[in-house]
């Protein structure tokens, strides 16, 4: 079961990656870089820290990181699809940069021993893993003693809510068919799916407190249409 998870967002990201940034920017009328900037503001990553940007799709929050981090810090990039890792690659060589690496794997896979990170980022990345909670001790596991992590993610609000119903009308009557145009409706009717399947932000500050993160906090922004996860070891 978790394994065709695994193989149906692995083809819908290397399936969408060709379009991906330019319905990412026209679906969220260019809001999603302010949304990623804030997040690693809220961070507060410094020169000489190394950070990684898991499910780094496109690179966006990497990008925004290694701005932090340069010269003495690294960053890390990782995806489990190639296409849409390639993207972030070519990015990176269009603009001369050689300080990102970019790693083609499934986080589950890395090596908990081989990594001890200041700080880790997602965006948009953990509700599509087959298993958050895992998904969050994994981080755990890569993080150093003082670590830091956050998380941005679409906001599974209350059930019936104005925030709820204004979402599930957007993405039905402004993302899928938007993404008709590109023949790409399958791929983005599952974010509806899996944004019912997300835990609450309550649920998933419990989540990161069961697994031992001491500061955890959740807020959202947009109208509650999006969240924000920040945690510390
Ligand atoms: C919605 S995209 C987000 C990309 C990018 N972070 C952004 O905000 O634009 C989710 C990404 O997570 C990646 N992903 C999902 N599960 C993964 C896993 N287990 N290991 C590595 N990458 C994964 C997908 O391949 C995809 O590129």
């Amino acid at each position: 079961m978790q394994n065709n998870k695994n193989i149906e967002v692995k083809s819908i990201f290397n399936k969408v990656s060709r379009n991906y940034d330019f319905l990412n920017s026209l679906l969220s009328l260019g809001l999603h870089k302010y949304w990623k900037k804030k997040l690693v503001d809220l961070l507060k990553p410094v020169d000489g820290e190394n950070w990684a940007d898991l499910c780094c799709g496109t690179g966006d929050l990497s990008f925004l990181l290694l701005k932090k981090v340069r010269p003495n810090g690294t960053v890390t990039g990782v995806d489990s699809a190639e296409e849409i890792l390639n993207i972030a690659r070519n990015k990176s060589k269009l603009i001369g940069n050689k300080c990102i690496a970019w790693e083609m794997q499934d986080i589950f896979e890395i090596d908990k021993n081989s990594k001890n990170y200041d700080g880790i980022c997602m965006s948009y990345g953990l509700r599509n893993l087959v298993n958050i909670e895992e998904g969050l001790q994994k981080v755990f596991s890569l993080l150093n003693d003082q670590g830091r992590a956050g998380f941005l993610d679409f906001n599974h609000s209350k059930l019936n809510s104005i925030a709820d119903r204004f979402q599930k009308i957007y993405l039905k009557l402004v993302v899928v068919p938007t993404s008709k145009i590109f023949k790409l409706s399958k791929e983005y009717a599952y974010i509806e799916k899996s944004i019912k399947n997300f835990p609450e932000g309550n649920k998933l500050m419990l989540i990161a407190k069961r697994i031992g993160f001491k500061k955890v906090e959740y807020r959202t922004i947009f109208f509650n249409q999006m969240g924000i996860l920040i945690l510390e070891k």
